[in-house]
């Protein structure tokens, strides 16, 4: 669908590859924050296991918040050691249609994990793109991030392109911006544009600053139109660029500090 691509103008964060080099300080850290890092729980509910009892460093029960441990402790959780999964990683995915994104699927459907899987960290998809849209999806082994990206207060804008059957009127492009009623609440204002119109289908760029489930396609059925293809170009002004369908690559420092900000 060549009608499809957009060239985007200077305001957009630079995407070249960025990959970190293995140059991370070894140090002590608090055992808390230690074992978030190791994906174990959160740092609240990880402060929790240690009250509780159920931290070991080096065989003995710790119960005290803010114990340091230094690379090298054997730290065990309920009796199982756990270990630092060293690096920190940000990614995002040009996720292709057909794939679920979840970490598992209880039907056995083809899940965005596979996507990444040579990645060794265990990562998890930050947000949602549902199984027939293509687009940026991002991913994190990072517990901070994934909350600070998806709480609503930081909500970023996103950007999709829609391709429709049939062409709206201006009006109808309006309504979009103004609010749509779905699922019973109305949709925050929104950014709309026909792009193109052609074999009575039309190409829109729909920009929204809500997450909400399936949300372009509902806004686009609320009046009156099927979305027959659907995919994220951008969050925030982090954009998907020329990344290949299907490939990864790591976001820059710049991509994740303007991420994780307010
Ligand atoms: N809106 C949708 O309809 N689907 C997505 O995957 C994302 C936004």
């Amino acid at each position: 669908m060549v009608f499809l691509k957009t060239d985007r103008g200077g305001d957009y964060m630079r995407s070249e590859n960025y990959k970190s080099g293995n140059d991370e300080k070894s140090e002590e850290i608090r055992l808390q924050k230690y074992l978030a890092q190791c994906n174990v729980a959160s740092r609240r509910a990880a402060e929790k296991m240690i009250t509780d009892g159920r931290v070991r460093v080096n065989g003995d029960v710790v119960t005290v918040l803010g114990t340091k441990v230094s690379p090298g402790d054997i730290v065990e959780v309920d009796g199982s050691p756990v270990y630092e999964e060293k690096k920190k990683v940000y990614i995002m995915l040009n996720k292709p249609v057909g794939y679920v994104t979840t970490v598992s699927d209880d039907e056995d459907r083809s899940t965005v994990m596979e996507l990444v899987d040579d990645i060794p960290q265990r990562l998890y998809p930050v947000g949602r793109l549902d199984i027939n849209t293509e687009g940026l999806l991002l991913l994190t082994n990072d517990g901070d991030f994934m909350q600070k990206v998806t709480h609503p207060r930081n909500e970023k804008k996103k950007i999709y392109q829609a391709v429709i059957s049939g062409i709206p009127d201006h009006y109808e492009i309006e309504k979009l911006e103004r609010g749509v009623y779905i699922d019973g609440r109305k949709t925050s204002p929104a950014k709309a544009e026909l792009i193109s119109a052609q074999d009575g289908k039309a190409l829109v760029e729909l920009t929204i600053h809500e997450g909400r489930n399936r949300q372009v396609r509902k806004m686009f059925e609320a009046i009156g139109y099927r979305v027959v293809y659907l995919r994220r170009l951008a969050v925030g002004n982090v954009i998907l660029g020329n990344l290949p369908l299907g490939k990864w690559r790591r976001l820059n420092p710049n991509e994740v500090a303007y991420l994780m900000k307010g």
